[in-house]
């Protein structure tokens, strides 16, 4: 049986995080200061990798918990020589509220949350009552949260979320991020299950 090995330290898209309590200092992500959007939920990439490619005025961050999905990324990443991305492996709620600083980000995507679709799972939805305001934090002035999901439920939710939250206003996704599929939107798309998708800018 063959492993893949991961990459050497010099060479690996992948941050560290050392802290547990101090935020990531996200000016040293990257040797290029740019202005920066955020992934979160990432998988393997398929999103975050064209999206870095086609986007070189931006830098981006590509979080995911799962190793396997985020080595993959790394592996994929390294072979493009993106210099715009970075990973970090982590879990998103706990990142979000503790290690990023606020006023970071002109648009955070998600797409295909895991859909959690027992009711009394609900509560481990990334995407509930208290993800506006958590968002809302990192996101600059007029920054963007970028949402897409297949399961028409959690869907409703995320409207129901934002349309109760402050500072908010609906908007349209523009073609230029919907046409960029995700290996899960492909997938369900395949099915004959569509693709929903939500925006909202912070005002
Ligand atoms: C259904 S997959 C979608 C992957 C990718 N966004 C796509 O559309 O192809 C959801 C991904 O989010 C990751 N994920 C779910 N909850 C997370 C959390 N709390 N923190 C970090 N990653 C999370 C999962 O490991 C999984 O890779």
């Amino acid at each position: 049986m063959s492993r893949k090995r991961s990459l050497p330290a010099a060479e690996t898209l992948i941050w560290p995080i050392t802290s547990a309590i101090e935020p990531i200092d996200l000016k040293k992500l990257f040797a290029l200061q740019k202005p920066m959007e955020l992934e979160l939920g990432c998988g393997d990439g398929s999103f975050t990798l064209q999206y870095a490619m086609e986007n070189p005025a931006l830098n981006i961050v590509a979080l995911e918990r799962l190793l396997g999905r985020i080595t993959k990324l790394n592996r994929k990443a390294h072979r493009a020589e993106l210099k715009n991305l970075r990973l970090l492996r982590a879990e998103a709620r706990y990142v979000l509220e503790y290690l990023l600083s606020p006023d970071s980000f002109e648009a955070v995507h998600v797409y295909f949350p895991d859909p959690w679709p027992k009711k009394r799972h609900h509560k481990n939805r990334l995407i509930g009552g208290l993800f506006p305001a958590i968002v809302k934090r990192l996101l600059r002035k007029d920054g963007v949260i970028y949402l897409r999901t297949d399961n028409i439920e959690y869907f409703e939710q995320m409207l129901e979320v934002f349309g109760a939250a402050k500072g908010f206003d609906s908007i349209e996704t523009p073609e230029s991020v919907k046409k960029i599929i995700t290996d899960f939107e492909r997938d369900f798309n395949s099915k004959g299950i569509p693709t929903r998708y939500a925006a909202y800018r912070s005002i």
